[in-house]
């Protein structure tokens, strides 16, 4: 099947070298010169481990090529993939302007019977927009049909989470695009659940604030574990064992971040919001989540002794996550913010991120000399295993904050640092 994927971006370029993969035959457009000059030049404008090797792969075999030309790519293509950025409003609804130029670009260009798939993720009622924004700026009536089906990659994992979904959400009207879309999706082994477009558009919403109330639930519950002295990771695990619960997404830490979660739960807060039906439980996710960074750094500043004034704090990690450059709604920059509203001094390390130059040091060793304390914010690999001792020699006095849960305490602390995690008692 010849499928066009518009906007070659994170989820864009993931999903056209996965349909390569599957044996389809894929063009990535995009109206950027620069994201095409870069992809026809098998290089990738952002960071995702694996998803190069597959590039290079299906662009030598010639199964993907990447075009400026909206015209032919519509023409050439049965299946179009959306895929396009859907930014936050300033009231905190989805910005829907680049799906609709696609619409309409799609609408005028038809030229044969077309499957439009919107991949990126869209508030309830998007699809029927979609559809009536084609209607109107064809000149024929050429007959096509709108689906919903929404992406579930994470970024720092996609390829493998593309290559293997939980479950593909297929929300159409007609049966015809139903039948396209299973065909298209035959290879892959797990439920497919089929809907129609509102009730998919709603999953995708559902299916990340769901994430995200586990997150801010957890983090909330870790504020009153360090008050009692529990370990939450213990508690994680006690409740996640039980399969309703289910273990994943109950990490506490310094709250979520990234391009999805922090826009989707504001989105679908929205849209209940303009439906007369608000969702309570969404506004306490986010507002726990906003608290997060702060209520981690007020631990910070008690134990410096209450001033952060002049104190020199080593921070690892900007990235929202690990494996990933991106740095969008990131907790670690949020708080390096509150340190430096309290005058503090930051040096940050990140294995990939770049920050302004008067943060950031080249090295690990660089970041932590001098320094007060040490902030773990983001649980790249390399940060696991350190050699503290080494490390603590470098340091002026020896804090040690891991908002990550992820370094051995009792060997930190056997070294001599002070340690203290998120409710990691
Ligand atoms: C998310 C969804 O997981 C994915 O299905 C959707 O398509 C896009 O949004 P992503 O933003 O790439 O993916 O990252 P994810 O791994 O889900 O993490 C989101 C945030 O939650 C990160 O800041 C992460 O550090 C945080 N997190 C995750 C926790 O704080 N605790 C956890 O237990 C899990």
């Amino acid at each position: 099947m010849k499928i066009l994927i518009v906007g070659t971006g994170y989820v864009g370029t993931t999903t056209g070298l996965i349909f390569c993969e599957m044996g389809h035959r894929v063009t990535g457009l995009d109206l950027d010169e620069c994201k095409i000059q870069a992809l026809q030049a098998g290089k990738l404008h952002f960071y995702e481990p694996g998803l190069g090797d597959l590039l290079t792969k299906h662009a030598a075999a010639q199964n993907i090529y990447f075009t400026k030309r909206t015209k032919e790519a519509v023409e050439e293509n049965d299946v179009i993939f959306i895929c396009v950025g859907t930014p936050q409003n300033s009231d905190g609804g989805a910005d829907l302007s680049y799906v609709k130029n696609v619409a309409e670009a799609i609408g005028k260009y038809m030229n044969n019977y077309k499957i439009i798939v919107t991949k990126s993720t869209v508030p309830v009622g998007t699809a029927e927009l979609v559809t009536n924004w084609i209607k109107k700026s064809q000149e024929d009536l050429i007959p096509f049909d709108v689906v919903s089906n929404p992406e579930f990659l994470r970024e720092g994992s996609a390829v493998q989470d593309a290559l293997n979904p939980d479950r593909i959400v297929i929300g159409a009207t007609s049966e015809k695009a139903r039948s396209i879309m299973k065909e298209l999706y035959k290879d892959f082994h797990c439920p497919i659940v089929e809907t129609n477009p509102k009730a998919s558009e709603m999953i995708k919403y559902a299916a990340n604030s769901f994430l995200a109330m586990k997150i801010s639930f957890i983090n909330e519950l870790a504020r009153l574990c360090d008050e009692l002295n529990i370990n939450v990771n213990d508690v994680s695990r006690g409740i996640g064992l039980d399969q309703r619960i289910g273990p994943l997404f109950l990490r506490a830490g310094m709250g979520y971040g990234g391009s999805c979660f922090p826009k989707d739960v504001n989105a679908l807060i929205q849209t209940a919001k303009e439906n007369g039906q608000p969702l309570s439980i969404l506004e306490s996710v986010v507002k726990v989540n906003a608290e997060q960074p702060l209520y981690l750094m007020e631990k910070i500043k008690d134990a410096l002794g209450g001033n952060l004034k002049n104190k020199t704090i080593g921070v690892f990690g900007v990235a929202f996550k690990a494996n990933t450059d991106d740095t969008r709604e990131s907790a670690s920059l949020k708080l390096i913010e509150h340190l430096l509203a309290e005058e503090a001094e930051i040096r940050a390390h990140d294995p990939i991120v770049k920050m302004e130059k008067e943060h950031q040091f080249r090295t690990i060793e660089e970041t932590v000399t001098g320094a007060d304390a040490v902030v773990i914010c983001t649980d790249w690999d390399e940060y696991k295993n350190l050699d503290w001792a080494s490390l603590k020699s470098l340091m002026k006095q020896t804090y040690l904050f891991d908002f990550c849960n992820m370094v051995d305490k009792e060997k930190v602390k056997s070294i001599g640092f002070q340690y203290m995690g998120v409710a990691n008692h």
